[in-house]
């Protein structure tokens, strides 16, 4: 398996948790709220092609993982500060050997010592996990261990329930979208620590969303705007 570089310990955890019912605004919110930027760099595990461009710059697709893993690696290696989309879209879209085959090589695109974070968009996840215990694999080394390798994860799906919870845990942002059963809003209130009013209450394209600049028990909330 490839292996990061320069582990770092300085830096800190930025990874995003997405969660709400589809149509939510999940993809909307990714692209609005400033989680990628136009000028970062940007993986993209775009199974259902929702990225055509993200902040105003036209994203770069793979169906071939190996040209995905060469794209990304030259814009990686070339010009360190400059910023870049890449998308992976496998051709039989998402399941847990595309996303593990995806995962392989952002883990072996992680260093510490980068003058960039690595982005990394994880679309539809509860499609590509086995399990709702323990993230497995070098998808589990992102989310656990990324941290110190300038790894940050988007990681994008509907339901709570349905991903492992390392996801939950290892996630100092969140965003919730609209929940259309109350039972998913009752797991997320317990699991992401919002009131179970606040879930339950939000219609379509309204969220709450806590970031690593909240304290405790406090968070944010507001409305998408549509795209263009
Ligand atoms: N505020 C809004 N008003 C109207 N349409 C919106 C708004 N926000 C998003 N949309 C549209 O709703 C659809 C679903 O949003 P999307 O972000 O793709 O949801 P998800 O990723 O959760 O399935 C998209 O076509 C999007 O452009
Ligand atoms: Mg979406």
């Amino acid at each position: 398996m490839l292996k990061p570089r320069n582990q770092n310990n300085k830096l800190s955890e930025n990874h995003w948790l997405v969660v709400g019912s589809s149509g939510s605004g999940k993809t909307t919110a990714v692209k609005q709220l400033g989680m990628v930027k136009a000028t970062d760099q940007v993986a993209i595990f775009d199974p259902y092609l929702d990225y055509e461009d993200l902040c105003g710059r036209e994203v770069r697709r793979y169906t071939s993982l190996s040209k995905f893993a060469r794209a990304l690696f030259s814009a990686r290696a070339a010009k360190q500060s400059r910023g870049f989309k890449i998308a992976y879209s496998p051709s039989d879209g998402a399941n847990p050997k595309n996303l593990e085959a995806f995962s392989k090589i952002i883990w072996g695109a992680g260093d510490g010592l980068h003058k960039k974070p690595l982005k990394v968009v994880m679309e539809e996840l509860a499609k590509c996990v086995t399990t709702s215990g323990k993230a497995t694999g070098a998808f589990g080394e992102i989310l656990t261990g990324g941290r110190k390798f300038g790894l940050e994860a988007i990681c994008i799906f509907q339901r709570g329930q349905e991903v492992p919870k390392t996801i939950v845990g290892n996630c100092p942002n969140k965003w919730v979208g609209r929940q259309q059963r109350l039972n998913d809003a009752v797991y997320l209130s317990k699991e992401l620590d919002f009131p179970v009013d606040a879930i339950k209450a939000l219609p379509r394209y309204h969220y709450l969303v806590k970031t690593n600049d909240h304290d405790i028990g406090e968070y944010g909330s507001g409305k998408l705007r549509k795209l263009r």
